[in-house]
C-alpha cells in the first residue's frame, strides 16, 4: 500500500471510539510511514474549551492505549504536529464549516475520509452539511460504523439518508472484524490452499461451529446494550461475516464487488428462521452473578439497574440452502460475561467412510480444523496417526498446531490503521455493501421479532458457557459445542 497523502477528519474528535481506537491507529499509521507528514488528521470538537485540552488528551490516551514499545515521545511530538483541533456544530449550517473547511487540503484529487464517530441518529445530517458546505468532492469518502440501524427498515432509511449525499462506492461501512488480520487470513486459508478448497463441502464437511465468546459484561455501555442485545450487536454483524468468509464461493478477483457479490448470495442463501423455527433453532440467553477469572461479577440486571429481557448471548443453528451447504448446520454463538475470551471457526468434518483399524481401542476421530482468531491466532487440525511403540496397528488422535505468532514477528496487527488506511486508499474490500447489511437485517429480523413475543432469556452463570438449551441444541443433533480451555 503506498503512503499517499490524505486528510481524515473525525466526527466526534474527543469522544470513546476515536481517542480509544482510531487516533491510536493513526498513530501507528504515522510510525510505520502510512500517514504522511503531508496528511492532516482533523478531529473535530463540540467547544471550544475541548479545543485547549484536546491535544494533552490525545497525548493521554495514547499512553494508555499503546503498547509500551510502541510509544516513544518523539514520535508522538511529530504526530500531533499532524492532529488539528477544530470546533464543529454539526447541528447548524454555521460559519464553523467554513473553519473546517480552511484546513481541508484544497486538492481535490487528494483522498478526503469523513469518519463520522457521532451518533447514527446525526449522520445524515451531518453528510447534508458535508454537501451543503461542498466538502465532499469525488475523492471523499465517508466512514460509519454501527450501529447502522435497529432492524431493516431503520437500517435502510440510515443508508438512504446518507445516500442522498454519498454514493454507495464513497460509503465506507466498517466491520472491525473484517479488519483483523486474522479473519483476512482465513480468505488465505481457504483460497490460498488447494488441500482446503477440495474439502470443503456438505460432502465432507458434517457442521462448522463459529464462536465469539466474551468475558466482559456491558461495561459503561449498558444502556446502548439494553436496547441492542447480543442478536443485534454481534449476529447481525460480525458473526454473519464470519460465516460468510467461511461459506462464500471463491471471488474471481480480490476486488470490492467481487468479494461482496459472492458474501450478499450466502446471506441471501440463509434459510429463514421465523415463528415456531426460532425456538427450535436460536437460544437466547442473560448472565446472573457469577466468577469471571477467578473474580466474582454482578449480573446483567444489577448491573443495568433494572429489569430486562435482553438477550446477552445467542445461540443459532443456521442452514444456507445451496449446493455446496446443502444441509450442514452452521453453528453460531456470542455471549458476554462467557467462560474464555475467545473467537474460534471450527470445521468438523465426516467420520471416515469404512474403519479398517477395528482392533484399535481408538476408533478413527473425524478430522477438526480449527481456526482461532483471538486472543491467540492459531490454525489447528485434529488428524490421527499410529500410536509409535505398539506392535499392532493402534490409533492415535493428534494435533498439528500452528501459532502464527511464532511464525511472524510481534506485529501489532489494529484492525481501525487497516481499515482507515483502506478508505484513504478507496479499497472497499474490507467494508460492508448496503446489500448485504439489508440481506444480514432480513434474516436476523425475525428471530428478533418472535423473541418479542415469546418467554424470556435462560438465565446463565457468569463465568459459564452459556445457558444449558445452547448445549441442548448441539446435543438434540448428537453433537457437542468445542470449548476452548
Ligand atoms: C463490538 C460490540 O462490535 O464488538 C461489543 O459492540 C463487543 O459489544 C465487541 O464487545 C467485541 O469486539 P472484539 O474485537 O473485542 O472481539
Amino acid at each position: 500500500m503506498s503512503a499517499q497523502a490524505f486528510d481524515l477528519v473525525i466526527f466526534g474528535g474527543g469522544g470513546d471510539l476515536s481517542c480509544r481506537k482510531l487516533i491510536p491507529a493513526m498513530y501507528r499509521a504515522f510510525k510505520e510511514g502510512m500517514f504522511t507528514p503531508e496528511s492532516r488528521l482533523i478531529v473535530t470538537l463540540r467547544t471550544k474549551e475541548e479545543v485547549g485540552s484536546i491535544k494533552d488528551h490525545i497525548l493521554n490516551k495514547l499512553i494508555e492505549f499503546l503498547k509500551a514499545d510502541e510509544y516513544d515521545v518523539s514520535s508522538a511530538q511529530q504526530f500531533m504536529t499532524l492532529v488539528k483541533p477544530v470546533v464543529v456544530d454539526i447541528a447548524e449550517a454555521n460559519d464553523s464549516w467554513l473553519d473546517l473547511e480552511a484546513l481541508l487540503d484544497s486538492d481535490v484529487t487528494r483522498a478526503r475520509v469523513f469518519y463520522l464517530a457521532i451518533p447514527p441518529t446525526i449522520f445524515g445530517l451531518c453528510c447534508e452539511q458535508l454537501d451543503h458546505f461542498k466538502l465532499n468532492h469525488e475523492n471523499s469518502r465517508v466512514v460509519v460504523e454501527k450501529p447502522l440501524g435497529y432492524d431493516a427498515a431503520s437500517a435502510n432509511e440510515l443508508h438512504s439518508k446518507m445516500a442522498l449525499y454519498f454514493d454507495e462506492s464513497q460509503t465506507f461501512r466498517i466491520d472491525h472484524y473484517l479488519g483483523k488480520e486474522p479473519v483476512q487470513n482465513l480468505m488465505a486459508l481457504r483460497f490460498g490452499n488447494t488441500m482446503f478448497e477440495h474439502l470443503w463441502d456438505a460432502k465432507t464437511i458434517d457442521h462448522v461451529q463459529i464462536s465469539i465468546s466474551e468475558e466482559v459484561g456491558v461495561e459503561g455501555r449498558a444502556n446502548f446494550y439494553d436496547a441492542a442485545g447480543a442478536a443485534r450487536d454481534m449476529l447481525q454483524n460480525h458473526l454473519l461475516q464470519l460465516l460468510c468468509l467461511v461459506a462464500m464461493e471463491s471471488p474471481n478477483t480480490l476486488n470490492a464487488d467481487d468479494i461482496r457479490s459472492e458474501k450478499v448470495k450466502v446471506l441471501k442463501a440463509l434459510r429463514p428462521i421465523i415463528d415456531e423455527d426460532v425456538d427450535l433453532h436460536t437460544v437466547r440467553g442473560q448472565y446472573v452473578a457469577g466468577q469471571v477469572n477467578g473474580s466474582m461479577v454482578r449480573g446483567y440486571l444489577e448491573e443495568l439497574d433494572d429489569n430486562s429481557t435482553t438477550e446477552t448471548f445467542v445461540a443459532v443453528r443456521a442452514f444456507i440452502d445451496n449446493w455446496r451447504w446443502s444441509q450442514v448446520p452452521f453453528y453460531l454463538r456470542t455471549g458476554k460475561r462467557l467462560a474464555k475470551r475467545c473467537a474460534e471457526i471450527v470445521i468438523q468434518y465426516k467420520d471416515v467412510s469404512h474403519n479398517v483399524f477395528p482392533n484399535s481401542s481408538q476408533k478413527p476421530r473425524a478430522n477438526r480444523l480449527v481456526i482461532r482468531l483471538q486472543p491467540e491466532e492459531k490454525i489447528q487440525l485434529h488428524v490421527m496417526t499410529k500410536q509409535l511403540d505398539c506392535l499392532d496397528m493402534t490409533l492415535k488422535p493428534v494435533t498439528l498446531d500452528l501459532n502464527l505468532a511464532d511464525t511472524y514477528d510481534a506485529v501489532y496487527s489494529d484492525a481501525y490503521k487497516r481499515l482507515i488506511l483502506d478508505a484513504a486508499h478507496n479499497n472497499a474490500s474490507l467494508f460492508v455493501h448496503r446489500e448485504e447489511a439489508t440481506a444480514a437485517w432480513t434474516w436476523v429480523d425475525p428471530i428478533i421479532e418472535h423473541w418479542r413475543s415469546s418467554g424470556t432469556p435462560s438465565l446463565y452463570r457468569s463465568g459459564s458457557w452459556g445457558p444449558d438449551a445452547s448445549d441442548r441444541l448441539l446435543t438434540a443433533d448428537g453433537r457437542r459445542w468445542f470449548n476452548v480451555g
